[in-house]
């Protein structure tokens, strides 16, 4: 395989490193914007270079973001390209773009590094596929929110001092806007639940919560009474309907997501035969996600293509009823106080992000449902 790679970042360079001593999997072309010499490798800024280089079969999308980075992905599907993708926005947002595309242009494409780092997760999905149907996938999918919800948890700070220490680290970006507003667990959610029941989400359809407004005050309340905040995603399909939505979570101590430390993730699927499976690991970092982008690599070179058959346009339907605790201006009928909160009476997931976007100060979390 003569792969073409696009971006020489963490990821990029990961991918360099893993194949470098490889004979089957050689990065011969690098596109990139700042100019540097790689041993072996040409060098370019100019993606044209890749697309018109007829040894390159293989094009590994590391920029990142979502414009130049579909373009690129059409012009090398156009060039009968197979593409492997680290971008869970590009997959989440395109699906209906890329997938067709990819079939009409007989090339395959993966992108199991998308969604869990390093973990096995898509490519595990792909193969509970072949004997049982999903009913269930979510979890706690995103690193950064993990760290601070962790850190004001088990060590007591605020949001501010947790935020700042996940970016000191270089979890969180200095716009920690995506992650801690729910939008990486959005994408990486997409993704899973399309490949998991074989179907396009309407994506529009699916809201999104995120930690951005939770306080000392909150976790306090939360200690108090036993319970672990964690940003959960959650997708489900129960007879013809599918429901998806990411929102702040409360755990008992009983539960496995309450001990997710640092900057981990737990994603977890239901199926039918197999019943409840949990994936987890990190989420993120250079080697952990260069490792999923070279295991799609071998299986492009093995035959393998995506993960599911691409299906049909759907949409969603949030009417699971749940109890929360809101923070802000709630004027409905409310059972208890916590504090400064209330907890409502059970109300649709589609009421309660409502109120959210009518509150945007606000803050909810989903009490523990009884499983
Ligand atoms: N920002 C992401 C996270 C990185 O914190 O999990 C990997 O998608």
């Amino acid at each position: 395989m003569k792969i073409g790679l696009l971006g020489f970042g963490t990821v990029g360079q990961g991918v360099y490193e893993l194949t470098r001593d490889r004979e089957d999997i050689q990065v011969v072309a690098v596109c990139c914007r700042r100019a540097r010499t790689i041993p072996g490798v040409t060098v370019t800024h100019d993606f044209q270079d890749i697309v018109n280089d007829p040894t390159i079969d293989t094009v590994v999308e590391a920029i990142g973001g979502l414009h130049p980075a579909l373009e690129y992905v059409q012009a090398a599907m156009h060039a009968g390209k197979n593409v492997v993708t680290a971008n869970k926005a590009l997959v989440a947002c395109f699906y209906d773009t890329l997938l067709p595309l990819s079939q009409a242009c007989g090339v395959r494409l993966r992108c199991t590094a998308s969604v869990g780092g390093g973990i096995g997760w898509l490519s595990e999905l792909e193969r509970v596929r072949r004997i049982e149907t999903v009913r269930y996938v979510g979890g706690i999918m995103n690193g950064t929110c993990n760290y601070i919800l962790d850190a004001m948890t088990r060590l007591g700070l605020g949001y501010d001092e947790a935020l700042a220490q996940a970016q000191s680290l270089g979890y969180a970006e200095a716009d920690p806007s995506t992650d801690v507003d729910g939008i990486d667990t959005w994408h990486k959610l997409i993704v899973s639940a399309n490949v998991a029941f074989g179907v396009s989400l309407t994506i529009s359809d699916i809201p999104a919560a995120g930690i951005r407004n939770i306080r000392k005050e909150d976790v306090d309340a939360f200690r108090a009474r036993g319970l672990t905040c964690k940003l959960v995603s959650t997708g489900k399909h129960q007879g013809g309907v599918f429901s998806a939505y990411v929102q702040p979570t409360l755990f008992t101590q009983e539960a496995l997501e309450a001990h997710v430390p640092s900057n981990y993730n737990l994603i977890a699927l239901e199926g039918n035969v197999s019943g409840r499976q949990s994936f987890f690991g990190q989420g993120a970092g250079r080697y952990p996600t260069a490792y999923n982008v070279v295991q799609d690599c071998v299986d492009l070179m093995n035959g393998g293509g995506f993960y599911s058959p691409y299906g049909e346009k759907v949409p969603i339907v949030n009417q699971e009823k749940l109890c929360y605790y809101i923070r802000g201006e709630y004027t409905q009928a409310a059972a208890e106080r916590w504090g400064s909160a209330v907890i409502t009476p059970p109300i649709t997931v589609a009421e309660a992000h409502a109120w959210l976007a009518a509150h945007p100060d606000g803050f909810l979390a989903a009490l523990p449902n009884r499983r």
